[in-house]
């Protein structure tokens, strides 16, 4: 559990929170419909999950929902033709949607720049002819490095347009973490920007691309697109890089948008795992868009009048399905904001609500707790009142921030929806509706179609009130589909560990009504500020440095982040264990992984408990530090 006795807390609380009759009555899906679905997709998920691709426009129908015949590589919408872009854009071009704004993005500084359905279709209409005149085909690869920028959406949608797949490399990652995803992906192009504003300073990211570009494996790379923000320095390689302004200038604004089978690879998304490589996480054009869609307009209600923000970077798969994909295929307005929270003072988030008016925020538990701490003075100075819908991802959400947040910022009337999903299940899987009835930190009931349960290491369901492994038992249309070059590892990772089902990765338990209540990773990923670090990519990026012997990284709870990263060093011979080599090691670790890869404490000592066969025993360090019983250690070896 990720919080100080936040455990605790959630085994104590009972509290319900129900929804405003307003709330109901006008909802797109009423506790009546839930029910319903629920009912119907138990009987038979594949005819819900028909009717719900029935929402979008396809090219060509598809000649069977789910195949199942190469299983765990489940294949959705099979014989569909079909292109995301079409349905986020495309159409809208057609409906009274094509002059509403599409994207409100704001920088740091405050400036601010709107886009309409319309504008936002020519300008990806424009990027795409370019990068199809770069020689982009339909398969190949395309990096993006951008911070959050109007372009950054424009790049993702043009990629796909053209049939590309891009992976996006969060801004925070370090050049070195940027190389290794380079030498996986191979991308023939790279989108970045000379910089962008954070805390009130230019940050450099071009020159972050020249330098992962200087390192082995990265020979793909024909193109660098550079858009303008920041006005920092740049160096341009002659016949690699180019302006993103230039670039575009002389295209038509007219594309055609490709045709691609269901089954073909929209976006490649890494995350971390057990092990010191980061997983290719491969979603797919035709079952990612099913799933964003239904969830968006139930889980968050859309309605033609909303603003929309979900303040997760596009970075991220939040971003991804939330910021770019589901609101536009919703046709809804996406907020976009460039800098950090706090700047430039503990009020920026309800300053942007009050001056769009948005309507549905959707945050992460870290935020609400960092924003907490300033008290209610800078919320109330604002104008929340068109908030209707709050939510939350990313960790668990300890009852007092959920609580905090739903009185102070949603007036106690605004319903706060806990939702769980992760990077490999594409869509929000477990989550109430804003109708349903809320309980402080648990994330309620799965989706109609998800069958999410907790069960003991063998897969047998286990009692109410009691810990276990979150499992999903039948495949869903935004599922991963495999891991980049990778598919054995998909194999084992999700789906042999217990056997035929799908494991999460995830502790977990159910209440007597049924509720799933989200405890925190059962495996050695550790959450911190609602993002994935693996123990193993730490420790990796540790012994990397030639003073570290070995080293053993692991999660504590910390008040604000969740979970922080601590690490044990025993160093080589002739290193001093100074707070100098303290502060070179965390330098060391940014150089290695970036700003995401925070370490708060380095502890040294002469050696690490290890199992007879040599493992170090994370699981002894953990239980030592919280001061906790440190279970079976017969495997220790002295
Ligand atoms: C892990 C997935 C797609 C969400 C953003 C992070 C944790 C996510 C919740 C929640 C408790 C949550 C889980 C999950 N998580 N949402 N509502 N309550 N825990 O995506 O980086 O793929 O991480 O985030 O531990 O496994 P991710």
């Amino acid at each position: 559990m990720s919080q100080d006795g936040a455990l605790e807390t959630l085994l104590h609380e009972d509290r319900v929170f129900r929804p405003l009759p307003q709330m109901v009555i006008e909802a797109n899906a009423n506790p009546q419909t839930l029910d319903n679905a629920r009912r119907q997709a138990a009987e038979d998920p594949l005819a819900y999950w028909e009717e719900a691709a029935k929402e979008l426009e396809w090219f060509k129908k598809w000649d069977k929902v789910l195949d199942e015949s190469d299983a765990p590589f489940y294949k959705w919408f099979t014989g569909a033709k079909c292109n995301i872009v079409h349905n986020a854009l495309d159409r809208h071009i057609k409906t009274g949607n094509k002059n509403k704004l599409a994207i409100i993005w704001e920088g740091e500084a405050g400036d601010s720049r709107k886009m309409t359905y319309f504008e936002l279709y020519r300008a990806v209409n424009k990027f795409a002819n370019a990068l199809r005149s770069l020689g982009v085909q339909k398969g190949d690869r395309v990096m993006l490095y951008m911070p959050p920028l109007p372009e950054t959406v424009i790049a993702m949608l043009a990629t796909a347009k053209v049939g590309a797949i891009h992976t996006m490399v969060f801004a925070g990652f370090s050049a070195k973490a940027m190389r290794d995803r380079i030498s996986d992906a191979q991308p023939k192009v790279i989108i970045t920007a000379d910089g962008f504003y954070r805390n009130g300073r230019a940050v450099h990211l071009k020159s972050l691309v020249d330098e992962s570009l200087m390192g082995p494996d990265c020979d793909s790379v024909e193109t660098v697109v550079v858009v303008h923000r920041a006005n920092v320095q740049v160096e341009m390689q002659e016949a690699r890089d180019l302006w993103y302004e230039e670039l575009v200038r002389a295209e038509s604004s007219e594309s055609p948008t490709e045709s691609m089978d269901s089954e073909d690879m929209l976006f490649l998304l890494y995350s971390s795992g057990t092990t010191g490589k980061p997983k290719g996480i491969v979603h797919t054009h035709g079952g990612y868009q099913v799933g964003i869609n239904r969830t968006l307009n139930w889980v968050f209600d859309i309605k033609p009048t909303d603003i929309f923000w979900c303040t997760a970077d596009a970075g991220w798969i939040t971003g991804h399905s939330y910021v770019v994909y589901g609101p536009l295929i919703a046709g809804t307005t996406t907020v976009i904001f460039e800098g950090h929270p706090l700047y430039p003072q503990a009020d920026r988030v309800w300053d942007l609500i009050a001056k769009y008016g948005v309507t549905v925020l959707y945050t992460a538990p870290t935020l609400v707790r960092m924003l907490m701490r300033f008290g209610t003075q800078y919320p109330k100075k604002h104008d929340l009142s068109s908030l209707r819908i709050l939510g939350s991802v990313g960790e668990p959400i300890n009852p007092e921030a959920w609580v905090w947040m739903y009185k102070n910022i949603g007036r106690s009337e605004c319903p706060l929806v806990d939702t769980w999903w992760q990077t490999e299940t594409g869509s929000i899987m477990i989550s109430p509706l804003p109708v349903s009835v809320l309980k402080p930190g648990s994330c309620t009931k799965p989706l109609p179609a998800i069958e999410a349960d907790v069960v003991d290491e063998k897969g047998n369901p286990v009692p109410p009130g009691k810990g276990g492994l979150l499992i999903i038992r039948k495949p869903w249309p935004s599922m991963v589909r495999t891991l980049f070059k990778d598919p054995e590892r998909y194999k084992k990772t999700y789906w042999e560990k217990i056997p035929g089902v799908y494991l999460a990765g995830d502790m977990a338990r159910k209440d007597e009504d049924g509720y799933i209540w989200i405890q925190g990773r059962s495996d050695d990923v550790m959450n911190i500020a609602g993002h994935r670090l693996g123990s193993a990519e730490l420790e990796s990026a540790l012994v990397a440095h030639k003073a570290v012997a070995e080293a053993a990284a692991i999660g504590i709870p910390d008040k604000i982040k969740g979970e922080v990263a601590k690490a044990f060093v025993t160093l080589r011979e002739g290193f001093d264990a100074s707070d100098d080599m303290v502060k070179e090691l965390k330098i060391h670790i940014r150089n290695e992984l970036g700003p995401v890869a925070i370490v708060k404490t380095i502890e040294f000592r002469d050696k690490l408990p290890k199992t007879r066969s040599g493992k170090i025993m994370r699981r002894v360090l953990k239980a030592e530090e919280l001061g906790q019983d440190v279970g079976d250690i017969s495997t220790l070896e002295d």
